[in-house]
This record gives structure tokens, C-alpha cells and sequence, in this order.
């Protein structure tokens, strides 16, 4: 029998399989992670395009600026040891469909180009482990222009094993020690959806948290992804002794975390780990990572409820940044976090290497960890849903404070019509809007959802072009100015 046919009858089986399917397994060995891979690997763009995986926080416009800044900070640190010679490789890890990588370097680009490095070459590298999401980044029409540049390439990596980059367009391979300059790496919503172990602190004692997984019924493949949605997870703890892992300083990371005594379970990021020895390799030694998460990167959140699932065609759990901070300090390296605690998404940066770190640190704090990405995002919420109550000066204003992001922009497309239609536009407001449609448009990275942008933006254009169904007052008549009224000039009257 051929290797996928026997596959195929091994996955019959199951049917008659009793309803648990694994029992006091390791989380990372988990059955789950299987299925998690099958799922993207089988998805590949129609999970984004479907809606189904969660992105917008980690992809739009904002938050790419925001790291974009971050790392000129980074580069201008570095500057005086760069090999002007090779290019500065930013490689993302589990790229998605490539619409962060498409507005990061499109910003870092324009910010380059007017700073002192203007010349310095750069190379973006998408990567993702399914082979459908690098193919894909190869064929989209906002990607072409920049592999033809040069400034861009791709490559399969998978966070779980992959050693080396092999870059798909240029044909070269890049491997530990072969790259001249520092690397940065961005790792978005990727580590809460690779393996990881779980642990239990009780009575001041470690325990691994070891999974059991139920079915409801009879079920009719094993390997179907759709299980991860139909699964009961259920942890035991099995108290342990210390070393567990191979790996001295994974242990010592977790005997901290037993020394703490506080009751609760924590994940531990093995997948992550491993998978930073081995960019650590690759870049010889000297790397920025910059990750966003659901996760913790204080010590005191670190141990909570047991870890659960958050399901989204896929699913995710939480990141413990702080034991990848750990990791990192061992090293002699410096992390950098909020000093908040982030609601929406926990944003990181891991520096390993020897150079100052002055503009790094500035930025981060000024664009990440604060007025960041995950502020715009909570006040987003609070907006969306609202923005026919903005008049047309405040949604000019969010839509520019949120570096032209589309997806913002499309929410107030409803309301900057009825504004248009009303006559509540003035010449200025009308200009405003026009340079501010050309950003939108420049930004945009069709992925073939139900967002036609640029059917909506034709047709507010055609409705600027019409005469206003009811002209109302516009702002030469007398705008709000805060709680001021702005009021037309006074004549003078002669003394
Ligand atoms: C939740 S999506 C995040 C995509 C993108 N970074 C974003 O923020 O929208 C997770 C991504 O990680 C990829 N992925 C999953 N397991 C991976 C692995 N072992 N190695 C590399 N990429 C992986 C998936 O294919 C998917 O593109």
C-alpha cells in the first residue's frame, strides 16, 4: 500500500476509536498542534480571505509604521558597524498573506530614504512554514514591484525546525553565520499558535499539566482540523522534578517560576525558544526580534487559570513573554516591553548583540509601547460602529492618525458620503480628503476579502463630483473649533 494510502485507512480507523483521543499527553506533543498545521497548510490565503484568522490588529497600517520607526532606530544604533556592502535582512516569521510585510516595508522605505542611512540596503523576507502562503506572496500584484526591486524575497520556515533561509526569488540560501549584518526578525501572532508545555504550580511545587482530549462522538477523520473545534481539552498535574527539559537554561526559567510559589498554570514556550537558538545562529548573535502576541511579559501575570484555547478556525493561546525575556537576559541580551499592561496585544522587542541601543529604546517607547499599535486598536473599538457621529474634520483626522489604514478608512466610508451629500464639505475639507484617499489607496493590500476599497473610493469621488443633494453649512460658515465656535470675520465698522 502506498505511504498515503495507508495513511488514509489509519485515519479510517479512528472512527471506531473510543471517544478519548489522547490521554496525559505533553501539550506540546499534543495531537492539537497537528491539526493546527493542517489547517493552515490547507487553508493557505483563504483563511485571511474568509475571514477566519484573526489579523487586523497585527497587520494594518499603524502598527507597521510603528515598527518601522522601531527598527530605523534599530539600524541607526548599528550604523557604524554595517557592512554597506551586504543588505540588512528583516525577516518575517509567519507572514500570513504578507500585508504587514507589504505596509512595514513600504514605511520603512519612505523613512529610510530621509535619513541619514538613505542607501542603506534592505531586504524583507517573508516567510511562513505552508508552502501556499509563500506562492502566494509570489503572485500578488502589490508584491511584484518589490521582488523585482530587490527589496523583497520569500522563503519556507517553519518556526518548529527550520535551520537556514532559502530565498525563493533570488535563489541563494542563507545560512548560520553566512550574513554580515545584524538581522531583525518579526514574529506577529505566531508563537501563540506553535507548540508549547503546560505547567501547574501547587503547594509550592511544579507540576507538568499533561492534556487529555475528548471527542463528543463518533468522529470521522483524526486528522480533520475542524476537531480543534469540536475537542473537550482537560489537563492533569503530574507533579516533576527539575531538570525537565535538555536545555539548563529552560530549566532554570522554569525553577524560577516554582520558586515563586504562586498557585496557578503557566504556558512555556518551548517552540519559541528553540526556534531563537536557532535565529540566534543564523544571525550570529546579533538580532532584534519584534513580536506581538496575546501574552504576559510581567512576572506577575505569568501564572493564571489553566491555559486554554481561543478558537478561530485555528486556535491560539496565550505567550509567556516573560519567560522569553529570561531566555534572552541569560544571554546578555535586553528586552523591551510596555510598561502597561496591553489589552489587546503584547508587543516585544528582544535584542541580542553588543551595540548601543539608545534610538531602539526611544522608539520603541515612543511608538510601541505607548500610543502604540494596541491603544489605536482599543480606541478603534470604540469607535467602530460610530462613525457616523464624527464629522467630516474628525474622520479626516483618525483616518491620518491611523497612517491611512484601510480597513478604518472603509468604516467611515458611510459617513464621509452622507457628509458629502449634505454639502458639509468646503473646498479645504474636499483637498483633505483627496490627498487622504490617494494614501488609503497607495496602502491598500487587496487580499480578496469583502473589502472592494477601491469600488467604495470611486464612488465618493463621484459623489464630490455631484452637486450636494441638500447643501448644509459647511466649515467657511462657522465651525467647532474643541468647544470654541469659530465664527465668520466681523466687518469693521469705521471709529
Ligand atoms: C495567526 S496567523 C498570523 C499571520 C500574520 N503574522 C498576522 O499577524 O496576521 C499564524 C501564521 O503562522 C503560520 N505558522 C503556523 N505554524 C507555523 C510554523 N510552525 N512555522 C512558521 N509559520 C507557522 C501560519 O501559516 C500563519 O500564517
Amino acid at each position: 500500500m502506498p505511504p498515503s494510502a495507508q495513511h488514509q485507512a489509519n485515519s479510517r480507523e479512528s472512527v471506531s476509536l473510543p471517544q478519548t483521543l489522547e490521554q496525559g499527553v505533553r501539550l506540546s506533543q499534543s495531537r492539537l498542534w497537528q491539526w493546527q498545521r493542517r489547517y493552515y497548510d490547507s487553508q493557505g490565503a483563504l483563511a485571511w480571505q474568509q475571514g477566519s484568522v484573526p489579523h487586523y490588529v497585527t497587520s494594518n497600517a499603524f502598527i507597521a509604521e510603528a515598527y518601522a520607526k522601531v527598527v530605523l532606530g534599530y539600524l541607526r544604533d548599528c550604523a557604524a558597524t554595517l557592512d554597506p556592502g551586504q543588505p540588512v535582512y528583516l525577516v518575517e516569521l509567519g507572514a500570513g498573506v504578507g500585508r504587514f510585510g507589504f505596509h512595514f516595508l513600504g514605511s520603512l522605505q519612505e523613512r529610510l530614504a530621509r535619513s541619514p542611512l538613505a542607501g542603506l540596503r534592505v531586504q524583507y523576507v517573508l516567510t511562513d512554514f505552508a508552502d501556499a502562503n509563500v506562492e502566494y506572496y509570489r503572485s500578488h500584484p502589490r508584491l511584484l514591484p518589490l521582488f523585482a526591486a530587490g527589496l523583497l524575497d520569500c522563503a519556507q520556515f517553519d518556526v518548529e525546525s527550520t535551520p537556514e533561509l532559502s530565498l525563493r526569488h533570488r535563489g541563494v540560501t542563507l545560512s548560520p553565520g553566512g550574513i554580515a549584518n545584524p538581522v531583525v526578525f518579526i514574529a506577529n501572532y505566531v508563537f501563540d499558535g506553535v507548540p508549547q508545555d503546560a505547567f501547574y504550580v501547587k503547594d509550592g511545587r511544579l507540576h507538568e499539566s499533561l492534556v487529555t482530549l475528548r471527542a463528543p462522538g463518533p468522529i470521522a477523520d483524526a486528522d480533520d482540523p475542524k476537531l480543534i473545534e469540536q475537542v473537550e481539552l482537560r489537563y492533569t498535574h503530574e507533579p516533576l522534578t527539575l531538570p525537565y527539559y535538555q536545555d539548563e537554561d529552560w530549566n532554570r526559567i522554569l525553577l524560577g517560576y516554582e520558586q515563586r510559589e504562586r498557585t496557578g498554570g503557566f504556558l512555556f514556550p518551548c517552540t519559541a525558544l528553540a526556534c531563537l537558538g536557532r535565529l540566534q545562529k543564523l544571525a550570529s548573535d546579533r538580532m532584534l526580534l519584534l513580536s506581538g502576541d496575546k501574552g504576559q511579559h510581567c512576572l506577575d501575570d505569568v501564572c493564571g487559570p489553566e491555559p486554554g484555547l481561543a478558537l478561530h478556525g485555528s486556535f491560539s493561546v496565550m505567550v509567556n513573554y516573560h519567560a522569553i525575556g529570561e531566555w534572552v537576559r541569560a544571554r546578555g541580551g535586553e528586552t523591551l516591553h510596555s510598561g502597561h499592561r496591553q489589552a489587546s496585544l503584547s508587543l516585544n522587542a528582544f535584542r541580542l548583540g553588543t551595540n548601543d541601543a539608545t534610538e531602539l529604546r526611544l522608539a520603541f517607547a515612543d511608538h510601541v509601547a505607548s500610543g502604540g499599535p494596541d491603544d489605536l486598536f482599543l480606541i478603534k473599538k470604540a469607535v467602530d460602529y460610530r462613525y457616523e457621529t464624527l464629522n467630516p474634520e474628525q474622520i479626516l483626522a483618525l483616518v491620518r492618525l491611523s497612517a491611512f489604514d484601510a480597513k478604518i478608512f472603509w468604516g467611515c466610508v458611510p459617513a464621509l458620503r452622507a457628509h458629502i451629500e449634505a454639502g458639509r464639505l468646503d473646498a479645504g475639507l474636499r483637498t483633505d480628503l483627496l490627498a487622504a484617499v490617494d494614501y488609503v489607496l497607495q496602502k491598500y493590500f487587496p487580499i480578496g476579502d469583502e473589502m472592494d476599497l477601491p469600488a467604495a473610493i470611486a464612488d465618493l469621488k463621484s459623489a464630490l463630483d455631484r452637486p450636494p443633494a441638500k447643501p448644509g453649512p459647511t466649515r467657511g460658515l462657522g465651525h467647532r473649533f474643541g468647544s470654541m465656535r469659530v465664527l465668520p470675520p466681523v466687518p469693521k465698522t469705521p471709529r
